[in-house]
């Protein structure tokens, strides 16, 4: 599978770093501590940075030297944005690459952790950025990989964001108060839940903003999903007995699935 880029990822993320806070940011660090604990003086490459966001959180928990890259020239210039306020810069290197340009990635070393969230399955070969990205990680160190989930519903998405990617901006504005309007109020008034709640309980959650977070699901495209068996299976057969220390999966249609592999050997 091999698709071109249509979603600009990139201009989103500048529309969210316009609504960057203080909230947002321990958030932000929050999800990363919850998942990989302690992160002081470990070397982080962070594959796909998008608005810089978690880069920025990283640099903010100590981490000893953060490697940020995207293939997106406006998500690089938000996480350079971003890289520009802080006092060490010499502790942050921001690039623009591509997880499956091999001439780019020999520019690049082995880490103690890898982040790709949210990323490798909008390359337009997830299973071959995985690969690449696998390789990238240091013995016993750690792959925090966010991949979206396989449901009964994925093909439809898939038709979703074609359709809108194709739409002219009204249409696209339309989709998204749409989508907005059944998921974040009709839906949780029909669980007997209070929307408002529910809202602020995803801006908790990694600290992301709902109205950005819609686009990026409907038009995010290249558009790939795997079930936690496929993705596990896939690890077992690549190099360095990648061990599985932790996950979290979901069952709707939009989550990413959660996995924390430590690779035990080169
Ligand atoms: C949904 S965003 C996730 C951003 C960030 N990791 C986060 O957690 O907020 C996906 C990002 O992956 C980037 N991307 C897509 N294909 C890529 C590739 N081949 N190499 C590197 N980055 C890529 C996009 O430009 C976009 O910024």
């Amino acid at each position: 599978m091999n698709e071109k880029i249509m979603f600009s990822f990139g201009k989103n993320w500048q529309a969210f770093l316009k609504s960057l806070s203080r909230e947002r940011i321990k958030n932000a660090m929050s999800s990363l501590e919850e998942f990989l604990g302690q992160i002081q003086n470990k070397t982080i490459l962070d594959v796909g940075s998008g608005s810089g966001l978690f880069s920025y959180a990283m640099y903010l928990m100590g981490a000893k030297e953060i490697t940020s890259f995207d293939i997106d020239p406006d998500s690089v210039k938000c996480t350079r944005l971003l890289q520009n306020s802080v006092k060490r810069k010499e502790r942050w290197h921001v690039f623009q690459g591509s997880i499956l340009d091999k001439e780019f990635l020999k520019k690049l070393k082995k880490y103690d952790i890898i982040y790709a969230w949210g990323v490798l399955h909008h390359t337009g070969n997830m299973w071959e950025a995985i690969k690449n990205t696998s390789k990238l990680v240091k013995k016993n160190g750690l792959l925090y990989l966010a991949i979206y989930n396989k449901t009964r519903t994925s093909q439809y998405w898939l038709k979703m964001k074609k359709l809108y990617n194709l739409l002219p901006k009204i249409g696209k504005s339309i989709m998204v108060l749409v989508y907005f309007f059944i998921n974040y109020l009709i839906y949780p008034l029909f669980l007997l839940k209070n929307p408002f709640n529910e809202l602020n309980k995803y801006q908790k959650n990694r600290g992301m903003n709902p109205l950005i977070d819609i686009k990026d699901w409907l038009g995010g495209y290249p558009y790939e999903v795997a079930t936690p068996q496929e993705i596990i299976q896939f690890f077992s057969h690549l190099e360095g007995d990648f061990k599985l220390i932790k996950s979290k999966t979901f069952q709707d249609h939009s989550s990413n699935n959660l996995y924390l592999f430590k690779k035990m050997s080169e």
